[in-house]
C-alpha cells in the first residue's frame, strides 16, 4: 500500500492544558475556520479527562475524533486516579494515546504497562496511538534502532496483524518534544522506515504497508510540510502548536493538501 492509500492523520495532544470551556471554545473556532474537511486528513483531539465530555459535545457533526491521553489496563477496580478504556469509550472517545514519553519518563510507565494498555484499548474498542522514541543519549550512542525495535516489539507483543490494523504508531524522539529541535525530515523518515520494517518483520508486508506512523516533536506550521512529504510519515502528533485553534487549523490544512 502506497502512502497515499494510508489515511493522513493530525492529532492534537493538549497534555495538561484546557478546561471543558476552553475545549469548547477551541472546537468552535476550529469549526469556524473550516479546516477540517470530509476527505481531508483525519483529525483527532486528545483532551485531558475532565474536558473530554465537553470536547465530544463540541465536536458533534464535525469530522474530529476525541482521544484520551492515557488509560489503565484494568476495566475497573481500586485504582485511585485511573481511568479505564471502557470509561473513555463511554465518554465518546474513539482513540487513546498510550506510552507517551512523558508517561514513560515522568510517571514510570514501563514497556510492560504500555503493552497491557494497548491490549486494554483494543478490548475497549479504542484505537491506541502508541508512542515510541529514543532519548538524546540513546541517539548519540547509536542505539536508536535498538530502542525503537524493543519498544515496538514489547508494545505489540503477541498481537495479530488484525490487531495492528486497529492501532496507530507515533514516533516521538524524546529530544524533539517541547524543545524546538524538530527531527529533520531525513531523520524522521529514517526512523519511520525502520519502524515499518519492524512491523513487516512481525506482521507481514501487507499489515505494515497499511500501518499509520505519525511523527511528533516540535511540529510547527513552518516545518510540517517537509515532514509530511516523507514517504513513511503519515501525519503528526502535535503538542504545543495544537493549543491554539488557528495554529492547529494551519497544520490540518497542510495535512489536507499532502
Ligand atoms: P510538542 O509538539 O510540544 O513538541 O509535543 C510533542 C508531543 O509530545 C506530542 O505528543
Amino acid at each position: 500500500m502506497a502512502k497515499n492509500q494510508r489515511h493522513l492523520t493530525m492529532v492534537a495532544n493538549w497534555k495538561m492544558h484546557k478546561t471543558g470551556a476552553e475545549a469548547t471554545a477551541f472546537l468552535a473556532r476550529l469549526r469556524e475556520l473550516g479546516a477540517v474537511k470530509a476527505g481531508g486528513c483525519f483529525v483527532v483531539v486528545a483532551a485531558p479527562f475532565p474536558a473530554l465530555t465537553a470536547a465530544v459535545e463540541a465536536a458533534r457533526g464535525m469530522d474530529v475524533a476525541i482521544a484520551g491521553q492515557n488509560l489503565h489496563w484494568e476495566s475497573e477496580g481500586a485504582f485511585t486516579g485511573e481511568v479505564s478504556g471502557a470509561m473513555l469509550a463511554a465518554a465518546g472517545c474513539t482513540h487513546v494515546i498510550v506510552g507517551h514519553s512523558e508517561r514513560r519518563h515522568l510517571f514510570g510507565e514501563t514497556d510492560e504497562m504500555v503493552h497491557k494498555k494497548v491490549r486494554a484499548a483494543l478490548a475497549a474498542g479504542l484505537t491506541p496511538i502508541v508512542c515510541v522514541g529514543e532519548t538524546e543519549q540513546q541517539r548519540a550512542e547509536n542505539e536508536t534502532e535498538l530502542i525503537l525495535r524493543y519498544q515496538f516489539e514489547r508494545a505489540f507483543w503477541g498481537m495479530s496483524a488484525e490487531d495492528l490494523r486497529r492501532c496507530v504508531l507515533a514516533y516521538e524522539p524524546v529530544w524533539a518534544i517541547g524543545t524546538g529541535n524538530t527531527a529533520t525530515p531525513a531523520i524522521a523518515e529514517g526512523a519511520h522506515r525502520f519502524l515499518r520494517r519492524c512491523a513487516t518483520d512481525i506482521f507481514g508486508a501487507e499489515a505494515a504497508a497499511g500501518f499509520t506512523i505519525l511523527y511528533g516533536g516540535s511540529i510547527k506550521p513552518g516545518n510540517l510540510r517537509a515532514l509530511l512529504e516523507q514517504p513513511d510519515v503519515d501525519g503528526g502528533l502535535v503538542g504545543g502548536a495544537s493549543l491554539d485553534a488557528d495554529a492547529f487549523a494551519t497544520l490540518v490544512r497542510a495535512g489536507n493538501s499532502n
